[in-house]
């Protein structure tokens, strides 16, 4: 596209003519690769660049950075926060961003690539860096992985089975460089390399598979009657990627008509996997969706630059330490699952909410929030609340809903943008995922807002009582 080969162009010679840079990033998964790839894609340049990460851009962490003169490369954040940079006395010479959120409307925009406004609507913040870093020298399709794992992390590829547009352009790069295969029409099952693969199985919930989703009982029978072992020669657990095709294929079909036999539609059952062949086998590295969990791992518990340090290529101790953070990470999860699902959503009429209080660190419940969706109603979007340890006056707020339910006129940053107006708070993120800080005291009021927000944009579109 012209424009945003023509921005990319002005954005390369603004941060190539910079002596020192200062990138600041969002300690997700797409966060932590855009940063790698853009600190590698410098140091290639002999730019000094400096690393910053951050939960969100809001009053705190706005101050943590230095203001040095040097120039300031908002990743994954900062399109939504565009007042609050000019509140903070950001210049507009000494900035840019690069980004995928919705845009704040601001009376003087600051510099930025934003994904949205050149029509593409599934691509993250990982994808544009890597533009531009291609931009900067061609020898940077090296970092295709990276922007690959960042685009997986945001869930780019969940609604159509696989990357689609400018997401699979950098896939393709990917394999001409020799580090991607991709798998094409695979099982659509979370941790091929990884999982033993009778826990893989039943761990499956798009499509949920009746006698194989939470049913580890059902799927061992299948599994000994197609004859697939469960342990490999070296008697390790076998892992999907290292079955044979024909093992793989065998499973695959005794799974679709298990769906049939249930009255199902099997056109969710397959999609694309990403595989990283310089990576090793059976680890969490070796796939995009699990290096994904592994640096969410390590950003939204604290250790980003642990999972930044695995980006630029340590294999040891902070390989090591990444692995630890996981391992914590996945036991959290699956806590805060069951805590979501026992204690059960209480249902509004255009939205069903949760507090999980102090149990649960506010960088999670939006992964618990949009885990626990597929088990709840999907047509109604999800909100929890939890407490922020460090100031139990404000709350944080995450909400998650379904394609299906944004088609039909849903647009929770919108609606969270305009609740937080009413009652004070910061508030951003995208149609189907968002997020706010309010005041505590408002919960109650807030949720109500929010819900009779919904249901004014599902009125609208006329379909939400179809
Ligand atoms: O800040 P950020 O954009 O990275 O947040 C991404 C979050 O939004 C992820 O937790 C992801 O689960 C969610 N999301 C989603 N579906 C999309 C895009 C994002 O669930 N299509
Ligand atoms: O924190 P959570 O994962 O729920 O955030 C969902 C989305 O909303 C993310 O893309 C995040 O960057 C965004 N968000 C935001 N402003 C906030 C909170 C979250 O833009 N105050």
């Amino acid at each position: 596209m012209m424009g945003l080969a023509r921005d990319l162009e002005a954005a390369l010679d603004l941060v190539t003519e910079s002596e020192k840079v200062t990138i600041v990033s969002h300690i997700d998964a797409d966060g932590i690769s855009s940063a790698s790839i853009l600190e590698r894609a410098l140091m290639r340049e002999r730019i000094d660049a400096g690393c910053l990460f951050v939960r969100q851009l809001e009053p705190f962490s706005i101050r943590q950075i230095p203001r040095d003169g040097s120039m300031c490369v908002f990743l994954d954040l900062g399109s939504g926060q565009q007042n609050l940079l000019e509140a903070h006395g950001f210049s507009r010479d000494r900035v840019f961003i690069i980004d995928h959120h919705v845009s704040q409307p601001c009376r003087d925009p600051y510099r930025e690539v934003n994904a949205l406004a050149y029509g593409y609507r599934k691509f993250s913040a990982a994808g544009m860096t890597y533009l531009l870093a291609k931009e900067m020298d061609p020898d940077n399709v090296e970092f295709a992985k990276l922007a690959v794992v960042g685009n997986v992390g945001d869930m780019m590829a969940r609604e159509d089975l696989g990357l689609t547009g400018p997401a699979r352009e950098i896939v393709k790069d990917g394999v001409a460089h020799g580090s991607i295969r991709v798998m094409e029409r695979d099982l659509n099952c979370y941790g091929i390399s990884t999982r033993p693969l009778h826990i893989a199985l039943s761990y499956m919930d798009d499509p949920f598979v009746p006698g194989i989703s939470n049913n580890s009982g059902g799927v061992l029978r299948l599994l000994q009657r197609l004859g697939v072992p469960l342990r490999n020669q070296q008697g390790d657990w076998s892992v999907w990627e290292d079955l044979s095709d024909e093992h793989r294929r065998l499973i695959t079909s005794a799974i679709a008509q298990q769906l049939l036999a249930n009255g199902k539609t099997h056109e969710r059952l397959l999609t694309e996997n990403y595989i990283f062949l310089d990576e090793a086998r059976r680890t969490p590295l070796r796939n995009a969706g699990e290096f994904a969990t592994l640096l969410n791992a390590c950003g939204r518990w604290a250790k980003p630059l642990i999972g930044r340090a695995v980006c630029t290529g340590d294999r040891g101790g902070a390989y090591r330490e990444a692995e630890h953070m996981l391992k914590h990470h996945r036991t959290v999860i699956r806590e805060l699952m069951e805590y979501i699902l026992d204690t059960g959503a209480i249902e509004l009429s255009h939205l069903q909410y949760l507090h999980v209080g102090g149990r649960f660190p506010d960088t999670i419940v939006g992964i618990g929030a949009g885990l626990a969706l597929s088990r709840l109603k999907r047509e109604k979007p999800f909100l929890v609340m939890c407490r922020l340890p460090e100031d139990t006056n404000v709350t944080k707020v995450s909400m998650r809903t379904v394609e299906d339910v944004v088609r039909r006129g849903a647009d929770l940053q919108a609606a969270l943008v305009e609740a937080v107006a009413g009652c004070g708070g910061e508030a951003g993120g995208h149609r189907i995922a968002a997020g706010a800080y309010i005041p505590a005291e408002v919960e109650e009021v807030f949720v109500h807002q929010v819900n009779g927000i919904l249901a004014g944009q599902l009125d609208k579109t006329g379909a939400c009582h179809r």
